[in-house]
């Protein structure tokens, strides 16, 4: 276990998945944990983000000394290696030349944090201050750059070891950073990198058994990834404890339902309960185009059909959230220290407060990647842990203009052909996300010998890492040809099949 404080920088996550990735576990703590605390949490060594804030400036936020005589190493990440610095009796000052992206590194004392790094390499620096006195008899010079005089140090005195780099080691662009965190985990922290997504499975288990007592709790499912691995992963913790309700909304994919109700029903023997709400949702939704109009009317049936389908629950006293890292921070909920890292009162994932739950969040450490690592240890199904996301208001958003029964029957129809085809062609783990959009206009087609009018359908199949900019995807043409042909062919009532070739920006994923 290696915790880092956090400061606020905008890659303390990053460290900690980079320390996950090497084999040992990591978690962000708040920066004003105390010693006790930190001591309980048994760490082999602790690492001290980077943070917008400057230790020259007042009420700049610091960490408590004394976790320096827990006995294990530190290492500082630039504000935390200033920091870990000035609390060692150095002294910090504005530098003449702020240095923001790629700088060379000359290692002047190779070994230790920075063994096997060649003796010039590249790093990435963020900062406006830097360390400059530093005592010769405690601390050493590891690294300088040309205006960067410590730009990695190492202290040592009484058993007390601290290292910093000014750099961000966690970023891809310092290409040996990985090796530099490495040196830390293994060779400073004597870590073996034996951690294992499947012990981040067992310590929540038990730590949700311990929150939840015996208590009930209540997990909207989704279908998607992040729902029904925080849903698999309490009910290994807490059994019949749990109940999870999954909402009809008449948006739904084709197979979505079935699905779910077989994945979690009958594989998992989770108590689900399957709520039927298609005819309120698709009332609210009558005569409504304006999208975000549609959006708010679906999330307020969802709460309401929500709250009714869970009052008979006794003792039901936590709700469940797949909420991911990427949310929290979205939400700029941040961290809520290592006590509460699974349980949090804030409410990120649109159900209200007032729902009269606390919250279980098991993932909110965790990136996408991570999740479906963990989906994977659970033993769910590919055809989960791999899923596309889906939005909440399904196909909703993908209906252009007004939504009926009938338009989502005829989209159901070409979006199941079109996911057959790109599973087929083995392209659905190629692809971030692909389906099919309803077009509110009619084109002229031929038929046999007749003149047609009908409905026309957009395929959409985008390239994505985080789902903010995206591209489309270079789809082959003849499979393209085949989703065409199959959709016009099999579908009555479509008989032109259009692909978008926008990115995001400037166009969005979804066409609502
Ligand atoms: P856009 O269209 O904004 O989509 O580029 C980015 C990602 O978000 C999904 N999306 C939604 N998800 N509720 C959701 O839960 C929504 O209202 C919503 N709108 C878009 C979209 O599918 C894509 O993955």
């Amino acid at each position: 276990m290696i915790p880092i404080l956090d400061f606020g920088s905008q890659t303390a996550q990053l460290i900690a998945r980079r320390v996950r990735e090497v084999g040992a576990f990591s978690l962000l703590v708040r920066p004003d944990i105390s010693v006790e605390e930190l001591r309980s949490l048994n760490p082999r060594g602790i690492i001290l983000s980077g943070g917008p804030a400057s230790t020259l400036d007042e009420g700049a936020p610091r960490c408590d000394p004394e976790i320096f005589d827990l006995g294990v190493p530190v290492l500082g990440i630039c504000y935390g290696m200033q920091l870990g610095c000035l609390l060692l009796g150095a002294s910090i000052e504005r530098a003449n030349s702020r240095e923001f992206g790629r700088a060379a590194l000359h290692i002047v004392h190779p070994g230790g944090l920075l063994a096997a790094i060649p003796e010039r390499t590249a790093v990435w620096m963020s900062h406006g201050d830097q360390v400059r006195d530093l005592d010769p008899q405690r601390f050493t010079t590891l690294g300088t750059t040309p205006t960067c005089p410590h730009a990695a140090v190492q202290y040592e005195h009484e058993g007390l070891r601290f290292f910093g780099v000014q750099f961000h080691p966690e970023v891809t662009h310092t290409p040996h950073g990985i090796d530099i965190l490495q040196n830390f985990i293994y060779e400073i922290c004597g870590c073996t990198g034996s951690w294992r997504m499947s012990d981040f499975a067992r310590s929540t288990v038990a730590q949700i058994k311990e929150i939840v007592g015996t208590a009930r709790v209540v997990c909207g499912l989704s279908g998607g990834v992040d729902s029904s691995v925080a849903a698999v992963l309490l009910h290994k913790a807490i059994g019949d404890q749990l109940t999870c309700v999954f909402v009809d909304n008449g948006l739904l994919r084709k197979s979505e339902r079935r699905l779910v109700e077989t994945t979690f029903r009958d594989h998992f023997e989770i108590d689900l309960r399957v709520v039927d709400a298609s005819d309120q949702f698709l009332a609210d939704l009558a005569g409504i185009t304006d999208p975000q109009e549609k959006r708010r009317r679906i999330g307020h049936r969802f709460i309401e059909v929500f709250k009714n389908a869970t009052t008979d629950l006794k003792d039901a006293r936590f709700l469940a959230q797949g909420t991911l890292y990427p949310d929290v921070i979205e939400s700029g909920h941040g961290h809520a220290g290592h006590s509460a890292n699974i349980k949090l009162h804030h409410n990120v994932g649109g159900l209200p407060d007032d729902l009269g739950f606390e919250l279980i969040e098991p993932l909110r450490e965790l990136f996408k990647d991570e999740v479906r690592k963990l989906g994977e240890v659970l033993g769910l199904p590919d055809q989960i842990v791999w899923r596309h996301p889906f939005p909440g208001p399904g196909l909703a958003v993908r209906v252009l203009g007004e939504v009926t029964r009938d338009k989502l029957d005829l989209l159901r129809e070409c979006d199941e052909i079109l996911l057959e085809e790109i599973v087929a062609n083995q392209l659905y783990r190629r692809t971030s996300q692909v389906f099919a959009v309803l077009l509110p206009v009619q084109s002229v087609g031929v038929m046999g010998d007749g003149r047609t009018y009908e409905s026309v359908v957009a395929i959409r199949a985008v390239e994505s890492q985080d789902f903010m900019t995206a591209d489309w995807a270079r789809l082959p043409f003849d499979v393209l040809a085949t989703i065409s042909n199959r959709i016009i062919n099999e579908v009555r009532g479509v008989n032109r099949v259009v692909y978008d070739i926008s990115s995001k920006p400037p166009a969005t994923i979804e066409w609502e």
